[in-house]
């Protein structure tokens, strides 16, 4: 019998728990042996839980008790998760984590501590999609020519609702606090922080790349306005946080924003609370990974499915999905150096000479517009509505603040790129 012990009681733990219980069976028919989850760390003990395991606010108590074989680090946050999985490896147990926090700033380390003991941490990226999987070991042949996805259940849920039904941005991101798809601290949702640490988790496994969240793009979804999507529906869009990773030559584009993506394309049409992912290998084209990224039983069910993994064969496997250093290292690519397309929404007051004067801008910049719109925003001011063709990023940036330093701008330009 194979004993767990939960760090972290809560909506995911709670779910491992009885997934364990309630498919024990097949569970149990699949790893080769029985699997119980022995006790789990709660913070408040006198809190009511429907829960027949035993429980304790003591990590120590799981940590050192030499029956149970696998920990399961569910308690988020970086600090004080990454002390926890220390010194559980420390004391020879497997992990099982589903924290992206911890292992977009320690993933390395983790990976040099945990050596020959067992370190799984499927349901870190995209909840219940087995995207780690399919990167480390069914695409393993290829080379990754990019990742390109919904990673953040919350802001894809949010840009649904905010698209379809017009609600409004405040309202629908306590909807989605509410159902439990948000952080704990939803800023790493809107923010788009979140995403960045799943996107920093798959590009070590495609690339071998080690970069922080501070060493990439990072923008979220809290500029995005009603005018905004008008813009997108009226030109075939759908305004969705992307998480891409593009290999070029020997560099590496990590970037997480929020991207207009032709209503064509498979990933503009994945709404709600789902996530999806395409992956590109240079042998086997593309690839596309659909499910629920958040949530407590589609979490747990990619947290079980590593402990089943470690259960049946007690080995580890590379955790980053690379056994030795990569050949002609890859190097992360500067954002200055991104090409787009680009769109901005300039507010403007409504007066003669505004637009020669922004089209001037563009003309120094270099930037060629490919269309524009003007819409009346009150009687004396308009949103010019533009997409560009495709520039680099350190002009549109730079012509950007030349636009926001205008007298008639009435506040910094918001740009989103273009898929
Ligand atoms: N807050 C995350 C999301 C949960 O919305 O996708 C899953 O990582």
């Amino acid at each position: 019998m194979i004993k767990v012990g939960i760090i972290g009681v809560g909506t995911v733990g709670t779910s491992v728990v009885q997934i364990l219980k309630e498919n024990a069976s097949v569970i149990s028919a699949r790893a080769g042996v029985d699997i119980v989850v022995k006790s789990g760390v709660v913070k408040n003990l006198s809190k009511k839980r429907d829960l027949d395991i035993v429980l304790t606010d003591n990590v120590d108590d799981v940590l050192n008790d030499p029956e149970i074989d696998i920990v399961v680090e569910l308690m988020g946050g970086v600090d004080e998760a990454f002390v926890v999985v220390k010194k559980a490896l420390a004391n020879k147990k497997a992990v099982v984590t589903a924290n992206k926090a911890l292992l977009a700033y320690h993933r390395y380390e983790l990976q040099d501590m945990a050596k020959d003991i067992p370190f799984e941490y499927e349901a870190s990226v995209a909840g219940g999609i087995p995207i780690i999987n399919a990167l480390r070991d069914g695409l393993s042949a290829n080379h990754i020519e990019s990742i390109m996805g919904i990673m953040n259940g919350t802001c894809n849920y949010m840009m649904t609702k905010m698209t379809n039904e017009g609600v409004a941005y405040d309202v629908i991101l306590k909807e989605a606090q509410e159902l439990g798809y948000a952080e704990a601290d939803p800023t790493f949702d809107v923010g788009g922080f979140d995403a960045a640490h799943k996107l920093l988790i798959l590009a070590s496994i495609a690339y071998g790349i080690d970069a922080k969240p501070e060493d990439i793009l990072i923008e979220g979804i809290q500029n995005i306005s009603q005018f905004d999507i008008m813009f997108a529906k009226e030109f075939g869009y759908a305004i969705k946080l992307l998480g891409i990773a593009k290999k070029d030559g020997n560099e590496v584009e990590l970037r997480v924003h929020a991207c207009l993506v032709p209503q064509t394309q498979m990933i503009a049409k994945i709404d709600g609370v789902m996530n999806g992912i395409s992956v590109v290998g240079d042998k086997v084209g593309e690839t596309l990974y659909y499910g629920a990224g958040a949530g407590g039983n589609a979490t747990a069910s990619a947290v079980v499915a590593n402990i089943i993994d470690i259960a049946r064969s007690g080995k580890s496997r590379p955790m980053l999905g690379f056994d030795k250093p990569l050949e002609g290292k890859l190097t992360l690519k500067s954002t200055d150096n991104i090409k787009s397309k680009y769109y901005l929404r300039i507010n403007v007051s409504d007066k003669a000479g505004v637009l020669a004067r922004i089209t001037k801008i563009f003309e120094d910049n270099n930037i060629s517009i490919a269309t524009m719109l003007q819409r009346p925003c009150s009687e004396n001011s308009a949103n010019l509505l533009i997409a560009t063709h495709t520039s680099i990023e350190k002009d549109i940036q730079a012509m950007i603040q030349q636009i926001a330093a205008l007298d008639f701008v009435n506040f910094t330009p918001v740009m989103i790129r273009i898929v």
